[in-house]
């Protein structure tokens, strides 16, 4: 049975169609719609109507081999004299702050430098930041890093205009007034906060990550150069390179997914598929990183319009109470969330399967038992890539135990992210699941 709901999530009207959980019924097994123009790929029906209103936000972004640059100009078309230019110690030994801090004063502008988030960015740390950011009397943000520091500046923007403590603004649309103009350079192929109305902290009081939502958050201006990826650790590469993976799977099978956001997911998965493997071999390559920048750029795209489902609404949890890499904590629970989801309503996952490599059904025809097969095969692929780089089979060897499983699904009901997973989740079923994935 197939519910359509109005919503207005993240400040956005969205009409998303909302299944049922329940045995699969015959209807399940309908064919494929003729292949899709956009994807190339074919399509099988799963109770999804189209929607009736869809809404696609971005900000202006610039893509491209040393676009680094680009980033000095879009500061200045948006005002800045003083901008606050945010990193962390990883990028300082990497140089690149250094050359985009000569871009702007070669722009004419003063930049400050602020430098002090660490990964999974804390509650204390954006506070800092901002403190920052008011003493040194600066007029715009500008971040180089990964989606920690983007994060960061998120954060320290957000506090510039509203004023309070990062973690009052937990939740969909807190912020009131408007936030100063901001400028993203992500420095890693994963997280698509340079493109997402997301903002990621740590709330060390509870250790949790909290998630705050708004489209006030999406930056002006994205400037994606492909050749500040080099410089990745392998394990970085590795983390980030699932987190889009996850980003473009999550936001294909959201509640909230419409055929724009549909097209970015499929295209990052398949680029995801098709190139992660080859940077981790040929790191210095430039055309398999340009095809991973813009898996990261069209996941983002994806999932900020889309929203995301339980495995990030669940690494949210492990990430804030034991501070590990984002994308390898999703890179553990995807595979156990996609059997999950697939169970009442496989269809859905056929072109997500198809994206990674699955083959066409013969004939065109998807029966019930094949979208089963491409659904159960989307999720051991998915596996065997987090092995090929090196990913720990379970929560277990990160540190998770059994005494946190409970704290762990009390949070994961919390976090926002849990609301456009496709298939209603209990907090038994959570607990299950982190369970599965010990
Ligand atoms: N806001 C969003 O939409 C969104 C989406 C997904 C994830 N996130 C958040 O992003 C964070 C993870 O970000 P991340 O995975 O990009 O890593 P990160 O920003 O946490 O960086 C990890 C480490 O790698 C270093 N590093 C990053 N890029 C480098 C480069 N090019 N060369 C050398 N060193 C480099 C950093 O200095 C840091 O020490 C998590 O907190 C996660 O929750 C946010
Ligand atoms: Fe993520």
């Amino acid at each position: 049975m197939v519910l359509v709901d109005s919503v207005t999530r993240a400040g956005q009207s969205l009409v998303v169609c909302r299944r049922q959980d329940g045995p699969a019924t015959e209807d399940d097994a309908s064919p494929l719609r003729p292949r899709d123009a956009a994807t190339g790929r074919g399509h099988v029906q799963s109770g999804h109507e189209p929607p009736r209103l869809a809404k696609f936000h971005v900000p202006e972004i610039v893509f491209g081999s040393g676009s680094l640059s680009e980033a000095a100009h879009a500061a200045a078309r948006l005002g800045a004299r003083r901008p606050l230019l945010v990193t962390d110690d990883g990028l300082l030994a990497a140089g690149w702050p250094q050359q985009l801090g000569r871009h702007l004063q070669d722009a004419g502008m003063r930049p400050s430098v602020w430098s002090g988030v660490t990964p999974n960015p804390k509650d204390h740390e954006i506070a800092a930041g901002h403190e920052h950011y008011r003493a040194e009397r600066c007029d715009v943000l500008v971040a180089v890093g990964g989606g920690s520091v983007i994060d960061a500046a998120k954060g320290i923007a957000l506090l510039a205009g509203n004023g309070g403590v990062i973690t009052d603004f937990e939740g969909v649309d807190r912020m009131v007034n408007p936030i100063p103009p901001m400028v993203m350079v992500p420095a890693t192929s994963g997280t698509g906060a340079d493109v997402s109305q997301f903002c990621i902290v740590t709330d060390t009081l509870r250790n949790t990550k909290i998630t705050i939502l708004g489209r006030a958050l999406v930056p002006d201006v994205s400037v994606v150069d492909p050749q500040l990826l080099t410089t990745m650790p392998d394990w970085l590469n590795a983390a980030t390179g699932l987190d889009a993976l996850t980003h473009g799977i999550e936001a294909y099978v959201s509640r909230a997914h419409n055929p724009l956001t549909d097209h970015h997911a499929l295209q990052a998965i398949s680029l995801v598929g098709g190139h992660l493997e080859r940077t981790m071999d040929h790191p210095l390559e430039q055309e398999s990183r340009v095809f991973m920048a813009q898996a990261a750029l069209e996941a983002g795209l994806a999932f900020t319009n889309a929203i995301l489902g339980a495995a990030h609404a669940m690494s949210h949890q492990v990430g804030g109470l034991l501070d590990l890499p984002h994308g390898v904590i999703n890179g553990i629970l995807l595979p156990h969330v996609v059997r999950f989801n697939a169970e009442p309503d496989p269809a859905r996952f056929v072109p997500i399967a198809q994206a990674l490599g699955f083959p066409d059904a013969i004939g065109g025809h998807w029966s019930q038992a094949l979208a089963e097969d491409a659904s159960e095969w989307a999720a051991v692929e998915v596996r065997r890539l987090a092995d090929e780089l090196g990913v720990p089979k379970g929560l277990a060897e990160i540190g998770v135990t059994e005494a946190d499983v409970e704290k762990l699904a009390t949070m994961t009901m919390a976090d926002a992210c849990l609301s456009t997973n496709p298939r209603e989740a209990t907090r038994d079923d959570i607990e299950a699941l982190f369970r599965q994935a010990l």
